[in-house]
């Protein structure tokens, strides 16, 4: 299976900083995995252009659940796929816990990418208080049947692991306790309305990746790519990461 390599800008860049980074990775050579840059959404536009024809593809970082309509500060799957986005990121720890999303309000926006022809990446992880406390396979197994859409199968749907307590603090997980989480959410996607092909669903691992840890975290059973916050903000390094894929 082709590994995924995403990019999460989160709130950081300027116009200057994402043409300077979406251009200079559109001059690198052919990657061997699939790279998807998710910028903040007033860089969307400028992102795809300067990805011009190159096969780098562009993701939003949220969407709304509903088409359209009075929601003041949203913006809907259908608006980013028509301007150019392949993927949406929803569900992330952050949106969790900065705007309170529930698992079936993640699951409505998944919908809505699905419905839009856009790939979701549906984001599940533990805190560190529910990995201590021993709950973080019942809490993943929670995350992955409330939030993935019924109509989510491995050819549409991306499950991105992120442990919150590796988020932005250089903490990863071993690769045993990854691979042991991966099998788990694979193991949990076979139960869903869609989930015959699990074995091609991709999952991938997040939480503090860098240039020099990706290679062993590619490698592990289970893994099928990487989403990457700080280090996708650098051009070298992001770039190490995409040549680390197997
Ligand atoms: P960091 O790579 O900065 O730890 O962020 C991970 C993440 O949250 C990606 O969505």
């Amino acid at each position: 299976m082709k590994q995924l390599i995403a990019g999460n800008w989160k709130m950081n860049g300027s116009p200057a900083s994402a043409k300077a980074l979406a251009a200079g990775l559109a001059a690198k050579p052919g990657a061997k995995c699939d790279v998807v840059l998710c910028p903040p959404a007033p860089l969307l536009s400028l992102v795809v252009a300067a990805i011009g024809s190159s096969a780098l593809a562009l993701g939003a970082q949220d969407c709304h659940a509903n088409e359209k309509g009075a929601h003041t500060g949203d913006i809907s799957a259908v608006l980013l796929k028509e301007i150019g986005c392949a993927y949406v990121i929803v569900g992330h720890s952050e949106r969790r816990a900065d705007h309170g999303e529930t698992d079936a309000e993640v699951k409505a926006k998944a919908t809505a990418a699905l419905k839009a022809g856009l790939t979701p990446i549906v984001c599940v992880g533990e805190t560190e208080a529910q990995r201590e406390r021993g709950e973080t396979a019942s809490v993943i197994a929670r995350q992955v049947s409330g939030s993935l859409p019924d109509a989510a199968t491995a050819a549409n749907t991306v499950v991105a692991y992120e442990p919150v307590w590796a988020i932005g603090t250089g903490k990863t997980a071993t690769t045993a306790d990854i691979a042991v989480v991966h099998f788990n959410i694979r193991e949990v996607f076979k139960t869903l309305p869609g989930g015959s092909g699990a074995g091609a669903l991709r999952i991938l691992y997040g939480g503090s990746v860098k240039g020099s840890n990706a290679q062993a975290i590619l490698a592990t059973a289970g893994v099928n790519g990487a989403l990457v916050g700080g280090a996708s903000l650098d051009l070298e390094d992001f770039w190490r990461i995409i040549e680390a894929t197997p």
